[in-house]
């Protein structure tokens, strides 16, 4: 019965890694403390598993790394090792995301999709990934983002796209953990009144690169948000009340970086009290002086 031990520990390790030897030891040592021996359990453990999901062909995979960069994909690949934490597919030439494609992913903390041509994602696509916290989709071609999103997620970046508006449901399904949203070099034309009120965790938000007409709304009362980037965008008219809570006694995170230059309004038409709640005047580039 030992032997048979030591061959699943064998097979265990050559099939996984590290990660689920380890497992296998503590299971062990748990037997061995209640002093009962690997014997008596022996016969209860499961049957071998049929061979599991191997490095997808043309990836590499290293301490639950798959790497499956600049190969020409079409499609996310199949059977992806299910301990996977890191994913990196950036640099080919998927061109959707579908539902089931990353259904084994429960351990996966990061994506990369960066540089491929997606331009529709599934809407359960990324719904197994249970411990997602960063979601790369730079250079892509969608539209919009989708609105079921991991609740782990702590960053999202989709600079690049082809986004024309940034909606409401959008933020409902970012989860509250998010800090850094990454939506540079889009399309967008608006945001959504209410959308801040839902990601309360925000601290940095890129528009840059945009056809927005006028600051987002909420900035003013969201407590935390410290980086907004509004450069090159088409906004016209900067308010009072866009930044700063009106009152002074409103807890608010000090911003260390926002920016509006490359925008039709010009610094000296913005009220210098539009920045009054911020304590670094550097952290504010109005430019568009050089
Ligand atoms: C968004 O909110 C601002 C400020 O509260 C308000 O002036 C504006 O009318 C709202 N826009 C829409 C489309 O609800
Ligand atoms: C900028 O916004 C104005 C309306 O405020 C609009 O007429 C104009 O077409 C916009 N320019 C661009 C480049 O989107």
């Amino acid at each position: 019965m030992k032997a048979t031990i030591i061959f699943l520990l064998l097979a265990q390790v050559s099939w996984a890694g590290p990660f689920q030897q380890r497992g296998l030891f503590d299971f062990m040592l748990e037997d061995e403390a209640s002093g009962i021996g690997p014997e008596e359990h022996a016969p209860e453990l499961p049957e071998l598993e049929p061979l599991g999901p191997v490095c997808p062909f043309r990836c590499q995979c290293h301490l639950r790394v798959v790497q499956c960069s600049d190969l020409g994909l079409d499609k996310v690949p199949k059977d992806l090792p299910p301990d996977t934490t890191l994913l990196d597919l950036q640099n080919n030439k998927i061109t959707e995301i579908k539902d089931g494609d990353f259904k084994n992913l429960k351990n996966l903390h990061a994506l990369i999709l960066v540089n491929n041509k997606i331009s529709k994602i599934s809407p359960g696509a990324f719904t197994p990934l249970i411990k997602l916290e960063r979601l790369y989709l730079s250079k892509n071609h969608l539209k919009e983002l989708p609105e079921k999103m991991p609740k782990t997620l702590q960053e999202l970046r989709a600079h690049e796209n082809e986004i024309t508006k940034v909606r409401k449901a959008v933020f409902n399904g970012l989860n509250q953990m998010i800090v850094i949203l990454g939506l540079s070099f889009n399309s967008i034309s608006s945001v959504d009144n209410g959308s801040l009120a839902n990601t309360p965790h925000l601290r940095e938000l890129h528009l840059d690169n945009n056809k927005l007409t006028k600051v987002p709304g909420g900035l003013a009362e969201h407590k935390y948000i410290q980086v907004v980037y509004l450069h090159n965008n088409n906004i016209s008219v900067v308010g009072t009340n866009d930044f700063c809570p009106p009152g002074y006694n409103t807890k608010k995170a000090s911003y260390s970086g926002v920016s509006l230059f490359s925008n039709p309004v010009q610094y000296w038409e913005i009220q210098p009290s539009t920045f009054r709640c911020v304590y670094v005047r550097s952290a504010i580039q109005l430019g568009n002086y050089k």
